[in-house]
């Protein structure tokens, strides 16, 4: 059902914004170092019109209605999203009374694509557009980043809302998270960037992902530093005398900012075969030294790989879902029916 048909009425504006793939820089962004994300063809839309004292939204996705009052704190459903972006911007000293929303994604949920970044930007997009309200992309990132940790409850790093609000097609966002500043970098031409999802469900996904935040706290801690970031690769025998496993995680964000730098470079010099050996120490450091990544995830880079992907790794959080896949284009038939054969499970986005 559309907007009319749910709400009766026009909407007043509409915004979307992409999901996203992360090709290089992972569990980097809450250390404050480097990330290398590209967005999606796959997007939300908001269409929204003004309300008085009340968040009301249809999700086209789930066929369902619901309503929150502004003052109302998170339900752990879908809704927490756009409330948590009115929430915010009420919160920032924005005027925002209220609003009626209609979503539709095509984003695939849960698989580690960052369908909630979309939502976010897309709403706080929308909602911008609706009120008159003035701010830049970039706030627009870290309003959206501070939606989904302090109303949602969920203590993501900033990459995501990065990428839905400033990238762009065809493009990767080289960007340093620590004050934000990027770069965008052409993807290389000839080649296809696939998703293939494991359909391994993300098993723990919350509680690792903040074992690891407080792991890489503790690092710095005994490093006496005040993030990751600031570790540079020639301190790994420090890092290497961390006791276990904080010399693991450490180790994986210290080499893992330096892929990145080295990965931009690899791109801008057009050098493809080197971007795709950096992916497959990314995965390899995530799997032997982060611990995000599991046998079937780990299993279906190497058939990745043997089907002709030049790089390959789990991209995202971790602990199941998607990895990303660098394919020459003329191979991608040839590559997914491979893959398809070897890991029938295989999905690609
Ligand atoms: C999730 C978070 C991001 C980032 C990645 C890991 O996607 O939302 O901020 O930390 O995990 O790189």
């Amino acid at each position: 059902m559309g907007f009319i048909e749910v709400f009766g009425h026009q909407p007043a504006t509409d915004a979307s914004a992409p999901g996203r793939v992360n090709l290089l820089g992972e569990h980097t962004d809450y250390n404050q170092g480097f990330v290398l994300p590209t967005p999606l063809s796959y997007n939300t839309r908001v269409e929204a019109s003004a309300m008085d004292g009340i968040i009301e939204a249809y999700a086209e996705n789930f066929s369902q209605r619901k309503v929150r009052g502004l003052q109302n704190a998170k339900q752990g459903d879908w809704l927490d999203y756009p409330a948590g972006c009115v929430w915010v911007l009420r919160q920032a000293g924005y005027q925002v009374p209220g609003a009626r929303m209609h979503l539709k994604s095509s984003v695939p949920i849960g698989v580690g694509l960052s369908s909630s970044a979309a939502l976010e930007v897309a709403t706080l997009r929308a909602l911008r557009r609706l009120f008159g309200l003035d701010f830049d992309d970039v706030t627009l990132a870290r309003l959206a980043q501070r939606a989904e940790v302090e109303y949602v409850g969920v203590r993501c790093g900033i990459m995501d809302q990065m990428v839905a609000s400033l990238g762009q097609p065809g493009h990767a966002l080289f960007l340093d998270t620590r004050d934000l500043s990027y770069r965008l970098v052409t993807l290389p031409r000839g080649y296809a960037i696939l998703v293939v999802d494991s359909g391994i469900p993300r098993r723990l996904a919350e509680s690792g992902y903040n074992t690891r935040r407080t792991e890489c706290e503790e690092a710095c801690k005994l490093l006496g530093v005040k993030a990751l970031r600031d570790v540079p690769l020639q301190s790994m025998r420090a890092v290497n005398g961390l006791p276990e496993p904080l010399n693991r995680r450490a180790r994986h964000v210290v080499t893992e900012n330096a892929r990145v730098l080295e990965g931009v470079e690899a791109l801008e010099q057009g050098n493809v075969k080197r971007f795709g050996e950096l992916m497959l120490a990314s995965h390899q450091s995530l799997k032997e030294d982060y611990r995000v990544s599991l046998p079937e995830v780990d299993q279906l880079v190497e058939i990745c790989i043997k089907h002709g992907a030049v790089g390959a790794r789990i991209t995202g959080a971790g602990f199941g879902g998607a990895i990303v896949a660098l394919v020459p284009e003329g191979e991608k038939e040839l590559f997914c029916q491979g893959v398809t054969k070897d890991y029938p499970a295989a999905k690609f986005f």
